[in-house]
């Protein structure tokens, strides 16, 4: 499979590794950027791709293009694209770039796929969601199942939920590197340094995702650290007077509220 990279940014090299790492797939990738020539050849030396300033040559011998390119740029470049294509596999990571979008504006019958990693991409441990359009068939979803798995794990939603989901999957990291701030903030008030902070909360939220991982409930979990009228039962009442959960469920409302605003 050839596949063409439009983009050489973060998320474009995390599918680049990814991929990289799976022996068993044999892939050539070109990748594209426009201006920055030095991170063309840190890519070519560091995972063996070709690299073009101009990505319009290699459309021809690609079987999936995927945009890895901003989301503003993407009416410009499926215009560019169009022309060019003989029913090749497109797929976009870019923001709000949905598959109703992308039908729209490539040609008729061209296969599509939104893809929505999330920053941990770049270590391979995406929780990505996507959405396929009404072209693709099951030798197109095999290509994608392999590019989604070269990022992490992955949930296929429809094009409404991959809008709306996006806000935990893609902004919810955000909430809790957040809560992680206020809580390395509480800890060095009692006298620990910012290094033994970062530690402390690090490991906490780190084994929280683990015990999660094997397959408990957070509400689970929640009442094993929860003695009845012991001391988490206090600090959880604080959070709970002040409205935690309703607080979770509007920042979610605000950022999706955003971002339809954005990309309608
Ligand atoms: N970072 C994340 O965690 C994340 C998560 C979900 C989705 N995404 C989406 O993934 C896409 C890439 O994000 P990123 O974080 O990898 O961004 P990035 O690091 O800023 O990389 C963007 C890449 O696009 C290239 N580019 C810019 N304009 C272009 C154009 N007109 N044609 C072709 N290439 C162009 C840039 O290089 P030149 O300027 O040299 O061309 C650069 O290589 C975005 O659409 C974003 O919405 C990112």
């Amino acid at each position: 499979m050839h596949i063409l990279m439009i983009g050489a940014g973060r998320v474009a090299e995390a599918i680049i590794s990814g991929l990289a790492a799976q022996t068993d797939t044999k892939v050539v990738i070109t990748v594209s950027n426009n201006a920055d020539s030095e991170r063309r050849l840190k890519l070519a030396e560091k995972y063996g791709v070709n690299t073009t300033d101009n990505w319009r040559n290699a459309v021809g011998q690609a079987d999936v293009v995927i945009s890895a390119a901003p989301p503003s740029v993407h009416e410009r470049l499926f215009q560019d694209l169009s022309p060019l294509l003989s029913g090749q596999l497109v797929i976009t990571v870019a923001a709000g770039i949905d598959t109703t979008f992308m039908e729209a504006q490539l040609p008729k019958g061209t296969p599509v796929c939104w893809i929505m990693p999330n920053t941990a991409a770049q270590l391979q441990a995406s929780i990505s969601t996507y959405v396929c359009g009404k072209f693709v068939n099951s030798q197109h979803r095999e290509f994608i199942s392999m590019i989604l798995a070269a990022i992490g794990e992955y949930e296929e939603l429809s094009e409404e939920q991959v809008h709306d989901l996006t806000a935990i999957t893609g902004s919810a990291p955000a909430f809790v590197y957040l809560f992680c701030e206020a809580l390395e903030q509480a800890a060095v008030q009692y006298g620990v340094s910012n290094e033994q902070a970062r530690k402390l909360v690090t490991m906490m939220v780190a084994g929280s995702a683990k015990m999660l991982e094997a397959g408990y409930s957070p509400s689970e979990l929640r009442k094993q650290v929860t003695t009845p009228g012991g001391s988490t039962a206090a600090g959880l009442k604080v959070l709970e007077d002040g409205k935690f959960s309703e607080l979770i469920g509007a920042a979610v409302k605000a950022t999706n509220a955003h971002a339809r605003g954005r990309s309608n």
